[in-house]
């Protein structure tokens, strides 16, 4: 639906402050950003991760008294979907070199690299390969590709910045080394960045960054990067399987506690499958659709965060799970549109974020974290600055037609086509109207330990991409995740090939740490009737949520 009266009369607060707004940029006049200890107040009092009930502690497994989101406590502190004494390894399914879980960006690098040394990869996907959150990032991917005025010193004291400094100095450095070379290795296979007239790659600012190093394929940078991933992985089906509309719901392991495969269900035929594998590489990616404190979210359907638990049965650590990213700028407003992402990339090229009196309240590039509890300041009851959506919710402008007269007619249609499309099925022009905008749930910032060449504890299991934690640390900025996902997904699949070339096919295929995780459970009296991986989230239609996986068989 357009915009109703109502909100048209909102609006004419922010072009009264527009001129204004735009000719002091012209000057060069930028809102103050906030000093450091005001970044740390502001979280403090208002970004979602402070408050009271954020965290939880988890009660059973190897991070036991770790305190993380209470909804993904609930899913590690839930059973196991299948029983392991019902589970029979006579017969096997699949057999591969190496197992890739997940058929996302990371998933995908992981799967061409192991297969680029050789290795026979089975992809094993919940939908269908490339539905993920990396085919719905928006804005870019970092990389320090200029020379002249970048370097991955540079970038690297970024994402340690952005993340708090509390990052793992290994994995950030090998992020920021990577860079250049994975910007490379995707204009080879095809991918089609933005590029100036004379040819060279364009590059703008994100939140936080101290340079213009994201690059970007208009405002759908994730699906062009993962329509040449997939691409790529269906030239070579001699060497890659895929197996879609196939979840793994657990690991296997050998008799020594190797990884070893997994059993995944088939949403089809509602069977079991058991792969057999040399190495795993888990790649499942975020847990959005959690809704960490009933958070609209931006993810991907598929989002509910398995991989965690899969891993963290087989006794991985988790890391970082104590920060959630909502990323400041999600729809509010149509409601058919709400949560999904309106990329920072608007912010990156000018856009002012302003209350309902037209008023700047934030400089429009503070790290995530900041920026996203600054809005929700303002639409609080502390300040009332928001502005009321017919829907009930409140939020506030994200002014994109100031990029019209910073930019010159057309740019918002050119440079943002896919959300200029999107907001004219509600017959709404983001070119001359603003967008309404509120925090949503975006990233998980942490997630299973591992070390910059993939590996995990678990022998034979490497990860990469969101499932991972430690490479932004607190916080990530904007861009890094396309980058994470492609630079560990790569050193995942080399490793994992690696790994693999080393090893027999496993034997004595087992699910006895299900079994230890099942009997902590019961020993430390946790009653429950959930069960986890979820898989689909809870409000998925009744049609289809009937095909899901049940405790097996
Ligand atoms: C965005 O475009 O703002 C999202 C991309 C990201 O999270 O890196």
């Amino acid at each position: 639906m357009p915009y109703p009266q109502e909100l048209k009369d909102y609006i004419k607060q922010v072009e009264s402050t527009r001129p204004e707004r735009v000719e002091r940029k012209r000057r060069g006049e930028e809102f103050a950003s906030l000093s450091l200890d005001g970044r740390e107040e502001r979280l403090k009092s208002y970004h979602p991760d402070y408050k009271d009930d954020a965290l939880r502690d988890i009660r059973v497994g190897v991070s036991k008294g770790y305190g993380i989101s209470p909804e993904i406590v609930d899913t590690l502190e839930a059973r196991s979907r299948i029983d392991p004494d019902r589970i029979e390894f006579d017969e096997v399914d699949h057999e591969a070199d190496v197992l890739v879980i997940g058929g996302g960006g990371a998933g995908g690098a992981a799967a061409l690299m192991a297969a680029k040394q050789g290795a026979k990869v089975i992809i094993a996907t919940k939908l269908r390969l490339g539905d993920a959150n990396t085919m719905m990032a928006e804005g870019g991917i970092q990389a320090a590709s200029k020379i002249h005025s970048d370097s991955p010193y540079w970038h690297y004291l970024d994402v340690m910045g952005g993340g708090h400094f509390t990052n793992d100095p290994d994995l950030v450095k090998t992020l920021v080394s990577q860079a250049p070379k994975v910007m490379s290795w995707l204009e080879g296979l095809g991918a089609m960045f933005s590029k100036d007239p004379d040819g060279s790659l364009r590059t703008m600012h994100g939140g936080g960054t101290s340079r213009k190093r994201m690059h970007y394929a208009g405002d759908i940078t994730g699906a062009e990067i993962m329509r040449t991933i997939r691409d790529e992985i269906r030239n070579h089906p001699e060497r890659i399987e895929i197996l879609e509309f196939s979840p793994a719901v657990e690991l296997i392991l050998d008799e020594n506690g190797v990884a070893s495969g997994a059993v995944l269900y088939n949403l089809d035929t509602r069977e079991y499958v058991i792969v057999r594998a040399k190495a795993v590489v888990m790649a499942t990616g975020g847990s959005g659709r959690l809704h960490m404190r009933g958070f609209m979210t931006t993810n991907h359907y598929g989002a509910t965060g398995d991989g965690l638990v899969m891993a963290y049965h087989a006794g991985v650590p988790l890391v970082f799970l104590h920060s959630v990213q909502y990323h400041p700028t999600g729809i509010v407003f149509p409601e058919q549109a709400e949560g999904l992402l309106i990329t920072e990339k608007f912010r990156g090229a000018g856009a002012n974020v302003v209350n309902v009196d037209g008023e700047q309240f934030v400089y429009e590039r503070e790290p995530r974290d900041v920026e996203a509890a600054s809005i929700i300041r303002e639409c609080s009851d502390d300040m009332h600055k928001g502005v009321p959506t017919p829907t009930g919710k409140v939020g506030v402008w994200l002014d994109s037609p100031m990029l019209e007269m910073l930019h010159g007619p057309g740019y918002v249609r050119k440079e943002f086509p896919g959300k200029y499309i999107l907001f004219r099925r509600y017959n709404i022009d983001v070119a001359k109207e603003p967008m309404l905008i509120y925090p949503t749930l975006h990233y998980q910032n942490g997630g299973v330990e591992f070390k910059p060449d993939g590996a995990t504890v678990l022998d034979g299991m490497y990860a990469a991409g969101e499932v991972s934690g430690g490479v932004h640390g607190e916080n990530r900025l904007m861009g890094n995740s396309l980058l994470d996902v492609t630079v560990f997904g790569r050193l995942a699949g080399e490793s994992a090939a690696e790994y693999a070339s080393k090893r027999d096919l496993p034997s004595g295929m087992n699910l006895d740490h299900l079994r230890k995780y099942h009997e902590e459970l019961d020993k430390t009296g946790i009653e429950t009737e959930r069960v986890a991986p979820v898989i689909l989230p809870d409000y998925t239609n009744p049609d289809v949520k009937e095909r899901q996986v049940v405790i097996a068989p």
